[in-house]
């Protein structure tokens, strides 16, 4: 301990005082701690002390330091605290006063105090706490609380130190009373988002030794303000979204974050677009970034979306990203068939590959949901080709025949190749147009028509019929007459056929005995172009009708004559007198005949056979029996009705000429041919020559004239009909009269044989014998009013006469 005795002599004092001691003692010495040899100091002996009962007095001081009167020193009686004595002054003094009796007498004494450092510099609060915006601009000042240091001198408060010094530095003011203002001042701003508490430690030393110091926590608090912008995670985001999601689902979630706090921080999401239709489709969820569909959305109307989105603080502080939406196709839509261009009809004949309809397929949808292909499920003579994607021409593939198939109804049906796929289908109906490939098809191969003779002109005699399987026009038949003669005649004077419906018209009268049958032919032929045709043999039989008497061929009837079979008188039964010949020209039943015996002279002598017309004795011829017998017998035909003719059979029953000739002179009532029956005799045999070279030149010219009639045929149109001989035209041996046949040929001459009009003049007006001019002893007569060839439509009556 530094022990300081300053010695000074008080001058001014009331009491006699012998002197004056000063001490030195620094703050906090020990109790019992030396403060001054006062004895010594002062010049005392300790026994003056002692019997002088030496005392310290002080008012106020006394507890301090006491006085060890044996020892004759100060000592510290308590602890001094500088501080607490003399707070803030410098100099710090113990005043007392040491008396002495006998004699009184004082000493004062002072006992300096110097400080020691003891104390410390303190602050007042341990923490400091400041909210400082982080916008504090550099410089800002912030005034700190000093330190107090109870110390004084040197020791009194020194300096100040600040800790960490990132931000703040600490500025000192020299007040003039000393003291020192503590700022702290910022030096590097302020930044909430990296520190939003910085603490500090303010230090304050003295400068004492050893140095002490004191601290105190500077707690700053950095106050948000709002520097940062929201920050989104991504620039852009990416999201793919099926079509026709329902409304609300979530495509994504876009987030922002916001490194301030509070409202600064707080962020709201929106959409931005403006020019697209997105805001129709999509919302965000302003909150939580949730982008969701408010919208239909249609891959066919929009494949991507770009979605702009703002993040925005509650500052007004911004940050935008993309979201790209990719809209995933679904198979939604069908397939669109539009037909492109298409025939309604097709020729028949069209050929192969002709194409009919071009179609053009069209999906909305993409890849697979898009892929249609087409097809035709109809077994029908159409395939669909395609050439290029999406495009089909329906073609044929096959024949075509209207008479098959008229109409087709082609189902093409569409489908694409989605899951599950979808189709659409479109009918086209196609007509096929008619080509004359069909001719007329008669219902039979060949046709038998019947008719009777002796027909009325202009009957219809049959019907032929053909078909055509071709539409309309080229199915119109029409019957045509087929060129051809019938015995050298030209078919037509024979038949018409009418053109439309297919009858065939008799042109004229037939006759039997003239014609039993004779064949054409018709041709069908259709209205096409070219026109198509067929023909067909008709065949027509003409049928017999009893039109004719018998022709008794003998005995010959010649008027007055006399003829007789001779009857001996000898004969005996069944003698054959003679026989009846008869001839019928129709046929079959008609011409079947019977022979009776109508009158007898004596029914009882003859019979007649009834099928062969043989005249017999019944009985023996006796003497009674008249010479002269005359017998009528009937020839009938068993036609319906039956036809008849009479013949007179003269019988003489004698055995001798001349007895004939007595009797038969009684026959004939007649006596001048009696005396000239020589004469007759004679003159029947004339006749009877002459009637057989009659006959002769008659066939003889016949055949002459046919000969000449084939070469008149060809060179002249006139419509002549060749002359045919009589079957029966020929003589009997024994005959002795003479046959006459007339046969007359009705020709009906038209222009058209279709129209079969026919015009027939009266018997015998008009008889045209047509012979040949060169045979001999023919008569050639014409009998006309009116040329034929002036008139071609004229009919003409043939009349050949024997
Ligand atoms: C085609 O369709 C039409 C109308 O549906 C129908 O009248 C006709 O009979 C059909 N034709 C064929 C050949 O199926
Ligand atoms: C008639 O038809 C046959 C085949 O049926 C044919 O051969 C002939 O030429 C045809 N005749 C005419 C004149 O058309």
């Amino acid at each position: 301990m530094n022990r300081q005795v300053l010695l000074f002599i008080s001058l001014l004092s009331l009491y006699p005082v012998s002197g004056q001691v000063s001490y030195s003692i620094p703050e906090e010495m020990s109790k019992g701690s030396l403060v001054g040899n006062i004895a010594h100091d002062l010049g005392l002996e300790i026994k003056r002390l002692v019997s002088g009962k030496a005392r310290i007095y002080t008012r106020n001081s006394d507890e301090y330091v006491e006085l060890n009167r044996e020892k004759g020193v100060l000592l510290v009686r308590q602890r001094m605290d500088r501080e607490a004595l003399c707070t803030e002054t410098a100099l710090c003094a113990l005043h007392l006063q040491i008396i002495l009796e006998n004699p009184m007498e004082f000493y004062s004494v002072t006992v300096q105090i110097t400080d020691i450092n003891d104390n410390a510099p303190t602050f007042e609060k341990s923490e400091m706490k400041f909210k400082i915006s982080e916008s504090a601009n550099t410089g800002a000042k912030f005034v700190l609380e000093r330190a107090v240091d109870l110390d004084v001198g040197i020791n009194d408060l020194n300096n100040y130190e600040l800790k960490p010094t990132d931000h703040f530095v600490l500025k000192l003011h020299n007040n003039a009373d000393g003291n020192k203002n503590v700022e702290m001042v910022l030096q590097q701003p302020l930044d909430r988002e990296k520190h939003e508490l910085i603490s500090l430690v303010l230090t304050a030393v003295d400068g004492g030794e050893p140095q002490m110091s004191g601290t105190m926590l500077i707690v700053i608090t950095v106050l948000d303000i709002n520097d940062n912008a929201p920050v989104f995670t991504q620039p852009t985001y990416k999201a793919t979204v099926t079509e026709n999601s329902p409304k609300g689902t979530v495509v994504s979630t876009v987030s922002a974050s916001d490194a301030d706090q509070g409202s600064n921080g707080k962020i709201t999401y929106s959409i931005t677009n403006t020019l697209d239709n997105v805001r129709k489709i999509f919302e965000v969820n302003e909150k939580n970034g949730e982008v969701s569909l408010m919208g239909d959305i249609d891959f066919e109307k929009s494949r991507h979306f770009q979605i702009h989105l703002l993040a925005s603080d509650d500052g007004g502080l911004t940050d935008s990203c993309k979201l790209i939406v990719d809209v995933q196709d679904i198979n939604d839509n069908t397939p669109d068939i539009n037909i492109m261009s298409k025939s309604t009809i097709i020729s028949e004949n069209a050929k192969l590959n002709t194409v009919v309809t071009m179609i053009n397929i069209e999906d909305l949808d993409s890849g697979e949901n898009g892929n249609v292909k087409c097809f035709i499920f109809e077994n029908v003579p159409f395939i669909l080709k395609t050439s290029t994607t999406n495009f089909y021409s329906l073609v044929t593939d096959s024949e075509l025949d209207r008479e098959t198939a008229s109409e087709y109804n082609i189902t093409v049906t569409c489908s694409d190749e989605g899951v599950p796929s979808l189709s659409s289908s479109v009918t086209l109906t196609l007509q096929i147009s008619d080509v004359n490939d069909n001719a007329p098809v008669f219902e039979r191969s060949s046709y038998e028509a019947y008719i009777v003779e002796n027909n009325t002109p202009g009957l219809s005699i049959f019907t032929v019929k053909a078909r055509d399987a071709d539409w309309n026009q080229n199915a119109r038949v029409s019957y045509i007459l087929e060129d051809s003669s019938v015995n050298g005649v030209p078919v037509s004077s024979y038949v018409s056929v009418s053109a439309d419906s297919g009858v065939i018209h008799a042109v004229r009268s037939f006759d039997y005995e003239q014609i039993k049958d004779f064949h054409f032919r018709i041709k069908a032929q259709d209205g096409g172009s070219p026109p198509l045709s067929s023909n067909v043999t008709v065949k027509v039989l003409i049928q017999d009708q009893n039109d004719n008497p018998p022709q008794v061929l003998y005995p010959v009837q010649t008027g007055g004559s006399l003829v007789a079979e001779l009857v001996p008188r000898s004969a005996d039964v069944g003698y054959l007198v003679t026989k009846v010949v008869a001839v019928d020209v129709d046929s079959g039943q008609n011409a079947w005949l019977s022979y009776k015996l109508q009158k007898a002279t004596d029914r009882a002598l003859f019979e007649v056979g009834l099928q062969n017309g043989e005249i017999r004795t019944i009985r023996q011829v006796t003497d009674k029996d008249a010479v002269k017998q005359r017998l009528t017998v009937i020839v009938e035909d068993n036609g319906q009705p039956s036809r008849s003719a009479t013949v007179i059979v003269n019988v003489a029953v004698a055995d001798s000429f001349p007895e004939v000739l007595s009797e038969f002179t009684d026959f004939t009532q007649d006596k001048e041919y009696n005396d000239n029956l020589t004469f007759y005799l004679v003159l029947a045999l004339a006749v009877v020559s002459f009637l057989f070279i009659t006959c002769l030149v008659v066939i003889i010219s016949v055949k002459i004239y046919r000969w000449r009639q084939s070469r008149v045929m060809y060179s002249s149109n006139l419509p002549v009909i060749p002359y045919y001989p009589p079957r029966y035209s020929d003589t009997l041996g024994t005959g002795t009269g003479t046959l006459q046949h007339v046969y007359n040929y009705e020709v009906c001459r038209t222009t058209d044989s279709r129209k079969s009009d026919c015009k027939f003049s009266g018997a015998g007006s008009q008889n045209v014998l047509i012979m040949d001019p060169s045979s001999t002893g023919t008569m050639q007569r014409i009998q006309s009013e009116r040329s034929i060839l002036d008139e071609p439509d004229s009919p003409l009556e043939v009349s050949l006469i024997m």
